[in-house]
Formats: C-alpha cells, sequence, structure tokens
C-alpha cells in the first residue's frame, strides 16, 4: 500500500461540561468511553464502559478541571511483551461503518508529551501522532468509512519505533450508516478517510443529534457574504444524507459575481480524493427560486451548470486529484440575476485496502488461539494484517487475498490440543509445532496440498499417525518423534519418494 494516511484534522470538544437530556434515540452502532467505569452522556448520546470489547490494558482518570466526560478517562497499555492489543466488535457483515477513534492525552501518566503509535482498523494502520493538537489543548481524532468485511472488526492499538511510552486511547464510536450513503465508492478496493467535513457560513459544528450518524460538520467563515435559507430540505432525498441544519446557513456572492472558497482550509498531500459537495438555494421557494452556476475544483471543471433549486442537490467525484492549496470556484452566467451558494463540501482521502485475510483463515487461527493455552500473547487481531505485525508464529502470503503459507511455534510452550479445523489452512506449505505439550491425535491433514514440511517431534501427541499424510503430493520431510504415537507406520508414508521421515524414539510405532 503506496497510499500512507494523514490526518490534520484537529477538534476541539468543547471542554465545558454541558447536560444534554438523554431522550434522543441513539444512533445505532457502539460508543464506547474507554478506560470508563460508567456510563456517560454527552452531546445528547450515550457512552458505555469498554470492558466488554477488550481484555487487556489499565485504565486511568484525567485530572483537568471542566474536561468533558469523554475524554476524562483513557485505557492505556502497559505490556511491553504484547505487539497489538485490540478490541473485538460483533458487527453485521456487509454493513457500511463510520469508524471514530478519539484521542486526549491529559498527561494521565505523568508525562509531557503523548506518546506516538499505530492504530489498526481490520489490517489497515496508520500513525496517530497526536503532539500538535495535545500542544493547542485539543483532542484529536480520526475517522474512516468502510464496510465491514468479517463479522468480527477489530481496533488495535499497537508500538512502533517511534513509541516511548504507553499507547492509550479515550473513546471509539463505531456507528452503521445508511447503505446508500458514499455509494459512488467501491468499499471492496477502498476505505474514505475523512480530512474535511465543513458547514460553509454557520457558526456552530454540527453533530448528533442533527446529523444521525454524528457525523461533525464545522463551521468555516471566510470573507464571503452569508445567507440564510428561508426552507427546509429533506435530507433522504440527498445523495449522503447530509443534516437538515448543515443548509440554514451557506455562503454566497453579490449578483452576477464569482463565488472563491479556499476549501479545505489546509494543504493536503498529494494523492486522489473524493469530494462531495452540497448546495440549495437560499430563497422562498417559487417558480424562479433556483440559480444556476459552474463549479471548478482547482480550476478544473467539477461540474458544469449546475441547477440549484431550493430542494438542493449535492454534486461529488469519486476520484479528484489534489495537492496543496485547494479552491473551489462558482462561476454563475454572465447577466445572471443571483450570485451563486455553496452550504457545505466533504472530503475523503481513498485508501486502498491493504487486501484481507480470507476469511476461513482467520477463523480457524481463532480456533487455534482458543485451543491453545499459553499461546502468543499478539494473538488477536488479523493473523496477517497489517504486514509487519502478523501473530507470532504466522507468516502470510502477500496479495489481495491474504493466506497463512507457514505456521511455526516451535518450543513456543504451548499445550492443548490440536483442533481438527487446522486442515482448513490449505495455503499451508510449513506447519512446525515441535517441542511444544500438545496432546491429543494428530488431525486429518488431508487437505493440506501444499504441506511440504511438518514438525510435531517433541510432544504428547497419541493414537495414530493418519494415512492421509502419505497422500500429500509435496510433503517432503515429516519429523514427529518423542511423542506416545502408537501403531504403524502409513505404507503410503513410509514409501514416499525422497521423504525425510523421522518417528523414533519416543513412539511405540512399528515399521
Ligand atoms: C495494569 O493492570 C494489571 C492487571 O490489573 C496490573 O497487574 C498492573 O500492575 C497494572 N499496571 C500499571 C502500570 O498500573
Ligand atoms: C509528531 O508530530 C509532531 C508535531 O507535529 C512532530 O514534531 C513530530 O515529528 C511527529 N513525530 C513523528 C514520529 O511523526
Ligand atoms: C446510491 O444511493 C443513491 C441515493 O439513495 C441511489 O439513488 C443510487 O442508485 C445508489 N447507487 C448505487 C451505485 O447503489
Ligand atoms: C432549473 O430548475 C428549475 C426547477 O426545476 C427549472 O424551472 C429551470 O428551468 C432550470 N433552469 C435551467 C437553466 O435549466
Ligand atoms: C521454525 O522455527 C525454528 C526455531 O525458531 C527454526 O529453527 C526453523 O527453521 C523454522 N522453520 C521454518 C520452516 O521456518
Ligand atoms: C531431514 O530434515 C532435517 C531437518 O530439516 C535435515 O537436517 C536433514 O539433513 C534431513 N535429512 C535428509 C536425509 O535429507
Amino acid at each position: 500500500m503506496s497510499t500512507s494516511i494523514f490526518l490534520l484534522w484537529l477538534v476541539s470538544i468543547p471542554l465545558a461540561i454541558y447536560a444534554a437530556p438523554n431522550n434522543k434515540i441513539q444512533p445505532h452502532g457502539f460508543l464506547l468511553n474507554c478506560g470508563g467505569s460508567e456510563k456517560i452522556e454527552q452531546d445528547s448520546l450515550t457512552y458505555t464502559p469498554d470492558d466488554n470489547f477488550i481484555k487487556t490494558g489499565n485504565k486511568s482518570e484525567i485530572q483537568q478541571e471542566g474536561l468533558v466526560p469523554l475524554l476524562s478517562s483513557v485505557r492505556y497499555f502497559p505490556d511491553d511483551v504484547e505487539e497489538k492489543f485490540c478490541y473485538h466488535f460483533p458487527v453485521n457483515k456487509g454493513r457500511k461503518l463510520l469508524v471514530k477513534t478519539i484521542y486526549y492525552y491529559g498527561g494521565f501518566d505523568g508525562g509531557k508529551e503523548p506518546p506516538i503509535f499505530d492504530q489498526i482498523i481490520d489490517g489497515t494502520k496508520w500513525n496517530i501522532n497526536t503532539t500538535a493538537d495535545y500542544a493547542e489543548g485539543l483532542s484529536s481524532y480520526y475517522e474512516i468509512i468502510m464496510v465491514a468485511h468479517n463479522k468480527v472488526l477489530s481496533i488495535c492499538l499497537a508500538k512502533n519505533e517511534h513509541t516511548t511510552s504507553n499507547p492509550f486511547i479515550s473513546a471509539i464510536e463505531l456507528l452503521y450508516l445508511d447503505d446508500s450513503l458514499y455509494n459512488s465508492t467501491d468499499f471492496g478496493k477502498y476505505a474514505l478517510v475523512t480530512l474535511a467535513r465543513h458547514s460553509f457560513g454557520s457558526h456552530d459544528t454540527i453533530i448528533f443529534p442533527d446529523d444521525k450518524f454524528n457525523r461533525y460538520w464545522y463551521p468555516l467563515l471566510d470573507d464571503n457574504p452569508v445567507v440564510t435559507s428561508h426552507t427546509s430540505i429533506t435530507p433522504s432525498a440527498f445523495w449522503n444524507m447530509p443534516p437538515e441544519k448543515l443548509f440554514e446557513n451557506s455562503i454566497t456572492a453579490s449578483r452576477g459575481k464569482t463565488l472563491v472558497v479556499n476549501w479545505p482550509p489546509f494543504p493536503v498531500p498529494k494523492t486522489y480524493y473524493y469530494i462531495a459537495l452540497y448546495f440549495q438555494d437560499s430563497r422562498t421557494p417559487s417558480p424562479f427560486s433556483w440559480r444556476v452556476f459552474d463549479v471548478l475544483v482547482n480550476g478544473a471543471k467539477f461540474y458544469s451548470n449546475l441547477n440549484v433549486t431550493t430542494d438542493g442537490v449535492t454534486v461529488y467525484s469519486t476520484t479528484w486529484p489534489l495537492e496543496g492549496e485547494t479552491k473551489i470556484t462558482l462561476i454563475p452566467p454572465n447577466n445572471s440575476p443571483v450570485g451563486p451558494v455553496i452550504a457545505a463540501g466533504e472530503v475523503f482521502q481513498l485508501l486502498p485496502l491493504a487486501g484481507l485475510t480470507l476469511t476461513r483463515d482467520v477463523a480457524v487461527m481463532d480456533d487455534l488461539r482458543k485451543s491453545f493455552n499459553k499461546k502468543p500473547q499478539d494473538w488477536h487481531g488479523d493473523p496477517c494484517l497489517p504486514k509487519d505485525k502478523s501473530w507470532t508464529g504466522v507468516t502470510c502470503s502477500s496479495g489481495m487475498n491474504t493466506r497463512i503459507i507457514s505456521l511455526n511455534l516451535t518450543n513456543a510452550g504451548i499445550s492443548g490440543p490440536l483442533p481438527p479445523s487446522i486442515s482448513k489452512l490449505t495455503a499451508l506449505t510449513h506447519l512446525w509445532l515441535g517441542s511444544n505439550e500438545l496432546t491429543g491425535q494428530i488431525p486429518d491433514l488431508s487437505q493440506l496440498k501444499y504441506l511440504e514440511t511438518l514438525h510435531l517431534e517433541n510432544n504428547q501427541l497419541q493414537g495414530s499417525i493418519p494415512e492421509s499424510l502419505g497422500q500429500l503430493p509435496k510433503l517432503r520431510e515429516v519429523f514427529l518423534q518423542n511423542n506416545h504415537l502408537k501403531g504403524s507406520i502409513p505404507a503410503s508414508l513410509k514409501n514416499k519418494n525422497g521423504i525425510n521421515l523421522t518417528v523414533t524414539p519416543g513412539n511405540e510405532v512399528s515399521s
């Protein structure tokens, strides 16, 4: 994956506590107050403690007067052994999700600067550096829109080469979006990372309940005049369902003039973006309440002769190149009696997915994880992804469909039985589990058509040597000594051409 992820967006979640009576219908999904010990209410939303979604980490309170409840606690991860610390959420496979992670350091560990670390959502990793925001007294949040590719979604934190103290997290929001939202993007190949979302001409941030998915729409006020709308819109009639409140204010230019908006209000890295712009004619509805203009982005035609009525309209591009500063220009035709208007905009970075580990391989590894006692500490999240953080002992193929090709837990201190499902890891070439305390029988491995080497020596395995081993076409090395195996060596295995087979000492196997 060549595209790196940037999130330049700072959030000032207000520091003052304001109590909102909570009788609003909650959005569908999960709202977690990480490290918290009780439910809290904020902005009409109820956030619950995170204990049911993660097994590791410690909790800390932040002592800072007037801090909103959501930022007043963190979960942090002092463990030096584990590689990743993961939350797991049961989700509806195939549904679209808005995932927001919120960080506010608050000096919870007595330090001066927040630690830098990685965040990994379903195998897609990005760097969390909240240093600049924290220096300005702000919390930071990271947001991604994606489709759930499995029944479980993992959000992990991991240490990286810049991590000098303990990774932490303040809050997680994982909310379902209606399927029609942002549906012009192929979510099988991409996720959308939120870069900017602004309400032009408004003074307040628009959030839940005005936006039923709790998307944050930040106010953007520039030198252009602001107009107030005389009629409301119907969000469900709009592409992407923008909140009705978004259209209360728009920015405009006087009659016949061109409107220029410098937005997003910061330079962006060179890559492709999804851009959506939202418009409504602000006048009282009448047969004449419409205006037409061209929409240009950095001088290039984004939309020609856009006819904006009092019903409003969304225009978007799924892949638009941007680099550095961006300028939106709205040009009315000559002698137009009114100026152009614009109400809001969104920009997302298109993030090519890192590829997905085959679901069945993930399920088998989950079986192994449950079956083994004393498994490696970092066996959490996706076994293969991100690439430099695969599980201890697991080697994976590269490419879009990631498979597990080798499992090597030689002398890793594991005990317990080998679950039969291991034979569903059909891309395995090497299976090395020697010098552990494995018990039970050797399961049927007949589906491991690519298996070249099998090491199960120095365990406490019982039963017979499966006949099927002799049928594996590529198998050339089998080590089974020092177990409690019985019976005889299957002829097909013993007589296999060029096989390097070791069964003794330590078994009661006749040859
Ligand atoms: C974190 O919690 C664990 C388990 O409750 C405890 O043993 C450990 O001392 C705690 N670590 C810190 C740094 O508080
Ligand atoms: C983190 O952000 C700060 C402030 O922007 C910057 O000075 C620092 O180099 C960044 N660190 C890393 C490792 O990216
Ligand atoms: C996306 O949603 C819009 C609005 O509901 C709908 O009109 C359109 O057909 C959908 N497009 C796709 C590709 O599903
Ligand atoms: C714009 O839309 C309105 C309402 O549908 C229509 O009456 C008007 O003719 C349109 N203007 C242009 C230039 O197409
Ligand atoms: C498995 O790990 C052991 C011990 O670390 C090592 O000696 C062996 O070469 C590894 N086998 C494979 C196939 O990588
Ligand atoms: C059998 O495999 C072992 C381990 O890879 C190797 O050390 C040994 O030389 C092999 N023996 C033969 C006869 O190929």
